[in-house]
């Protein structure tokens, strides 16, 4: 795979259509899928659950993965993973047995990865990093998508990369959030390898192929 992967979130897209807005996508050249799923409890807004993803996995051949912004996430990733998700990334606000959520993800056959949000220090993952595959950094406040990119989080993804360097040189770094055409060069010099981006990408939807090749050369 790529060096830098570019996941295109579904929350900008027409949910009355999303089996043809992911083959667009796959088209356009991304490479996987970030499901925004969102219990109107963790983040102030609901979007989809399990069936939908599950309804949409003919559409595309893409990895899917799906970022569960919901409490108790524990309750549901194994749902997640039969609707074909390989990647679970859970919020390590939302669950009070961090640790023991990602192993249920492991041992259902995922990879696991943990989100923070912009005011949760690292020291929330930093001992479980031997259990991750990615590790997530907002840079919005999650709940919507269209924010603006939060600057200060330029050196949390800087800090991410020293802390997977100390404890577990596999771990990819991803970034969520307010990613465009302005923040893309900054994230990849500073370490991200996945960039999830919602409205930056979704605005070129007339002429996404040639978006998707651009945001691409900007993460090299
Ligand atoms: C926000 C979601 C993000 C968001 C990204 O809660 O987790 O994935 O949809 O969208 P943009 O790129 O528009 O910030
Ligand atoms: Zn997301």
């Amino acid at each position: 795979d790529r060096i830098v992967e570019l996941a295109p979130s579904i929350l900008p897209c027409d949910f009355g259509r999303l089996g043809e807005e992911l083959q667009a996508l796959e088209e356009a050249g991304v490479d996987r899928i970030h499901w925004d799923v969102m219990d109107g409890v963790f983040v102030p807004n609901i979007t989809i659950g399990a069936p939908v993803v599950a309804s949409c996995r003919r559409y595309s051949s893409l990895p899917f993965e799906v970022h569960l912004m919901i409490i108790d996430p524990e309750r549901y990733v194994g749902e997640f993973i039969d609707a074909g998700c390989e990647l679970i990334t859970v919020h390590a606000e939302a669950t009070r047995h961090l640790h023991r959520t990602l192993g249920l993800i492991k041992s259902l056959g995922a990879r696991a990865g943990v989100a923070l949000n912009p005011a949760t220090p690292l020291s929330a993952v930093e001992h479980v990093m031997d259990e991750l595959d990615v590790l997530m950094i907002m840079s919005v406040n999650p709940g919507f998508g269209g924010q603006h990119y939060i600057e200060s989080m330029d050196a949390k993804i800087l800090a991410a990369v020293a802390l997977r360097e100390a404890t577990n040189p596999s771990v990819k770094i991803e970034v969520d959030g307010g990613v465009s055409e302005e923040t893309i060069a900054g994230c990849v010099m500073n370490g991200a390898q996945i960039l999830v981006s919602g409205s930056a990408l979704l605005a070129h939807r007339d002429n996404l192929g040639q978006a998707v090749n651009h945001f691409h050369q900007l993460a090299t």
